[in-house]
């Protein structure tokens, strides 16, 4: 796959250059610890290669030089793609890095085979809401009491990916 690059001007007042690439073993550090503080979970970077390495994930990852400062991921299971992460670093947020990760992610998952693509996000969650809504991501159901800790429904959002992300011939996979 194509590596996508963000002029970091356009990011920060800096020279620096944030890469947007697909996530190979070498991020699994760096995403595990990103997603422990944002999700405030358990992440152990063996857990996050293993992940990684399933022919079945689709990941991106920002990088500022060698640092993960943005990660996004989903599984693909046949036309079907399922956005498991999305997470940028805090000094990072609001720089249009979600907005690339989601964006290559989402081609990635479309060169994968996948023509439609769901998420669930905490109903209380509006910074990432809005991020789905403005890529055209349409809610479509609730599960309500989905989430604890805190407690909170679950906003199930889906897309069609267009004719140019998703495989022009799916036919041989069958
Ligand atoms: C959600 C998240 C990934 C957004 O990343 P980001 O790099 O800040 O997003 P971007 O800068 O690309 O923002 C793109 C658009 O999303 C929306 N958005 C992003 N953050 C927002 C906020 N705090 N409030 C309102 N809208 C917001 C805006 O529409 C924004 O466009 P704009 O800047 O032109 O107004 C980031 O806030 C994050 O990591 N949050 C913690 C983890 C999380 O909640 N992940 C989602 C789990 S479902």
């Amino acid at each position: 796959m194509t590596n996508y690059f963000i002029s970091m001007d356009k990011i920060i007042n800096s020279e620096r250059i944030i890469k947007v690439v697909r996530c190979d073993e070498s991020c699994a550090e760096g995403a595990a610890a990103l997603c422990a503080v944002c999700f405030n979970r358990d992440e152990s970077a063996a857990h996050m290669a293993s992940f990684l390495s399933n022919k079945q994930t689709a990941a991106i990852c920002a990088k500022d030089g060698d640092t993960v400062v943005g990660y996004a991921a989903a599984s693909v299971i046949a036309d079907e793609a399922e956005i498991m992460d999305v997470a940028v670093s805090e000094n990072y947020r609001r720089r249009g890095i979600g907005r690339e990760l989601m964006s290559s992610l989402e081609a990635l998952c479309g060169e994968m085979g996948a023509s439609q693509i769901y998420l669930e996000v905490r109903s209380q969650n509006s910074a990432a809401r809005a991020l789905y809504e403005s890529l055209g991501y349409v809610a479509y159901g609730t599960r309500h009491g989905y989430y604890k800790n805190p407690a909170d429904d679950a906003v199930l959002m889906k897309k069609n990916l267009s004719s140019d992300t998703a495989l022009a011939d799916n036919s041989s996979s069958c």
